[in-house]
């Protein structure tokens, strides 16, 4: 079975992934800044810093598999460019260890800083010599209902005009992170969307009615080249989407009090 290391192990998508892991027998490791991480059952936690490389040799040692899936939006020049060339630097001097590694669609066409960082991460990883697979997929339901949330708290609801969401099973991308692992080096897999395609005015609209706010809510036109992306549905793989839980399905399984989990 292969040993596999996953950064971000701690994370939303990475804890998924460390069960979808172990659920296939593979010995696994998390690797995160803290020692007192939660503890997926099974996994041992290995303490290493992207941004400074501390720990990392000791991480990837004896892994022959990283499925990295750490990231930092706010410090992303640090943790995803810098630290997954330092990743990558250390999986190299470690032997010929498979990376399978996650983006976002649309990471080459939204003009907005973490985007970029994304996009050179991807690059630093094609570019690497290693061998590796890289998925890019749409949001997952977790991070749509958080900025759901975050938007009908405003007192006048405003949504950018045009944009869409398609958001996607967090544990459907975990099972296909842990595919890639068993199946091997692939390169580029084929972009993954969620099952449906929704405006962002309509989520907003059917959470104010959920949870009973009485907000007015008002669509606005957002300038920039990031927002006329998001309106020409750069973010979107309408052609290409996956199976697992719906958006509603995942609403079902959600208790409206606990925070959002997938
Ligand atoms: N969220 C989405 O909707 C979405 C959609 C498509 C693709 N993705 C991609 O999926 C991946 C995972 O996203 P996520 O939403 O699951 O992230 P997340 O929940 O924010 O988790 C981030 C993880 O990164 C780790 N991390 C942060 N800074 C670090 C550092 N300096 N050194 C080592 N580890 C560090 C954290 O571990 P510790 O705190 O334990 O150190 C944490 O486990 C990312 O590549 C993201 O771009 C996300």
């Amino acid at each position: 079975m292969t040993s596999v290391l996953v950064t971000g192990g701690t994370g939303r998508l990475g804890r998924r992934v460390v069960r979808a892991l172990a659920a296939d027998g593979h010995p696994v490791r998390i690797l995160s800044r803290e020692s007192a991480a939660p503890p997926v059952p099974g996994a041992d936690v290995v303490v290493a810093d992207l941004s400074t490389g501390a720990g990392l040799v000791e991480a990837v040692a004896g892994a022959t598999a990283v499925v990295h899936c750490a990231t930092d939006p706010r410090n992303s020049r640090a943790v995803d460019v810098a630290g997954t060339e330092r990743l990558l630097e250390a999986a190299r001097d470690a032997g010929r260890l498979h990376l399978v590694s996650v983006s976002i669609v649309g990471v080459d066409r939204i003009p907005v800083s973490y985007y970029r960082a994304k996009l050179a991460a991807e690059e630093a990883i094609a570019r690497s010599g290693l061998p590796w697979t890289l998925l890019r997929t749409t949001q997952f339901h977790g991070f749509v209902d958080d900025l759901l949330g975050r938007l009908v708290r405003m007192p006048v609801v405003l949504v950018p005009r045009g944009w869409r969401i398609q958001p996607i099973d967090v544990d459907e991308v975990a099972r296909r992170l842990a595919d890639a692992v068993a199946s091997g080096p692939a390169g580029r897999l084929p972009d993954l969307g969620g099952p449906e395609v929704f405006p962002v005015a309509e989520l907003v609209r059917d959470r104010l009615r959920r949870t009973g706010r009485h907000r007015p809510m008002v669509e606005v036109p957002l300038p920039g080249a990031p927002s006329a992306a998001l309106r020409a549905g750069a973010n979107l793989v309408p052609g290409n989407r996956s199976g697992g839980r719906t958006w509603q399905e995942y609403l079902d399984r959600r208790s409206p009090s606990r925070l959002p989990e997938g």
